[in-house]
């Protein structure tokens, strides 16, 4: 089956059915999930069948219509009611990328009050195509901005530009394109010479299993690398610079972004080498002031750090790797403050990580209490 160019879409043959792409099973096998209800959305959100910042919220946008859907024949109050516990069921399911949050609130404010069960229905579904669109539209201008710091490098350079990516902020985080991801396909496309440095990204490997794929996919020449080589490769000046995404970056600049991203940026400062964090508007929580303190980290369960995952003799396995009885520690995400940000790439453009910065990009979070 030839990959969809979503990661998540309404079933055209019937409107009432979201598919989206299996991600847990990549790269080894291509699968599209049908999704009828706003309590299968929460669950293949939680589960990770769909994952990354900007691909749950435009998913948390479509269980939102779903949700809707089930309220059809509600007198107005019951469906609100419903609507705002299927609300909340989505923005549990995963706590650090605030992309749900933003998401489900944002069709909350668009839907709830609505008499007419069919024009309820209308509107979920209108900004559920909305969220999903304006995804794809911020995702591409990032690329651009992002395009102008390879550029720079390879005019001063002459040479290949060696990139440095944590996790996966691909196309599969998103709905195209990915954020980190972005600038490499558009540097790619014009025919600039880069290479990307792929850390594995352990637990669940999501670098190695799907950047790789994607880059791959895209003929982007990669290496994955384990992620404790990312200290090596910096120090030795193998990267010219780092990018990641973000599940939440606070409005003065500090980035939540998956486990291990920290020690990327730490070490990448002590060699002077630029960290840079592409994130769209829906990612910046325009509440908080201080990551390390407020940004709630998910903790997931420990077999995922106790086993590894992979592909066998055409099975999926998941072999034990620890020592039989082990305590394990699964955090997802970690905080990188902003002093370790270089800058952040966003669909406005190109900004320092502080408060100013960003404010001055996105003045309306002034506002935000
Ligand atoms: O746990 P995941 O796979 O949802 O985490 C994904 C990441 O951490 C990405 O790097 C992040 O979402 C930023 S890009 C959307």
């Amino acid at each position: 089956m030839t990959p969809a160019s979503r990661t998540i879409w309404i079933d055209s043959d019937d409107p009432t059915v979201v598919v989206a792409i299996e991600q847990r099973l990549l790269p080894f096998e291509y699968v599209e999930v049908p999704i009828r209800t706003s309590s299968e959305m929460t669950q293949v959100i939680a589960d990770m069948v769909v994952r990354g910042a900007g691909c749950i919220g435009v998913s948390a946008g479509y269980g939102m219509y779903l949700a809707a859907l089930a309220t059809a024949h509600m007198d107005v109050t019951t469906a609100d009611e419903s609507l705002r516990r299927a609300g909340a069921e989505l923005e549990a399911s995963r706590p650090t990328a605030v992309n749900l949050t933003w998401a489900v609130q944002r069709q909350l404010g668009a839907i709830l009050g609505i008499e007419d069960g069919e024009e309820r229905i209308a509107a979920a579904k209108a900004l559920a195509e909305t969220i999903a669109d304006e995804d794809v539209a911020y995702c591409a201008a990032i690329g651009q901005h992002g395009l102008g710091i390879i550029e720079e490098i390879h005019e001063r350079t002459g040479e290949t530009v060696n990139i440095m990516t944590h996790c996966n902020a691909g196309w599969l985080a998103f709905v195209e394109h990915g954020t980190a991801t972005a600038p490499m396909y558009a540097a790619h496309k014009r025919g600039i010479p880069i290479h990307v440095y792929v850390s594995e990204t352990r637990p669940r490997n999501q670098g190695a299993r799907l950047t790789a794929w994607e880059l791959r996919q895209a003929g982007v020449p990669c290496t994955v690398i384990a992620d404790n080589s990312a200290g090596h490769l910096l120090q030795h000046g193998k990267v010219d610079f780092v990018i990641v995404g973000s599940d939440r970056t606070t409005v003065s600049g500090d980035v939540a972004n998956k486990i291990g991203t920290y020690m990327k940026a730490v070490v990448a400062k002590e060699n002077g080498v630029p960290f840079y964090a592409a994130l769209p508007s829906s990612t910046l929580d325009p509440l908080l002031h201080d990551g390390v303190a407020e940004i709630p980290i998910e903790e997931r369960d420990g077999t995922e750090v106790t086993r590894a995952t992979g592909y066998l003799n055409g099975e999926h396995v998941e072999p034990e790797t620890a020592a039989p009885g082990s305590n394990a520690a699964n955090f997802g995400f970690d905080v990188t403050p902003r002093r370790y940000v270089t800058g952040i790439i966003s669909e406005r453009g190109i900004c320092e990580a502080s408060e100013e910065a960003i404010l001055g990009l996105y003045p309306e979070f002034a506002d935000a209490k």
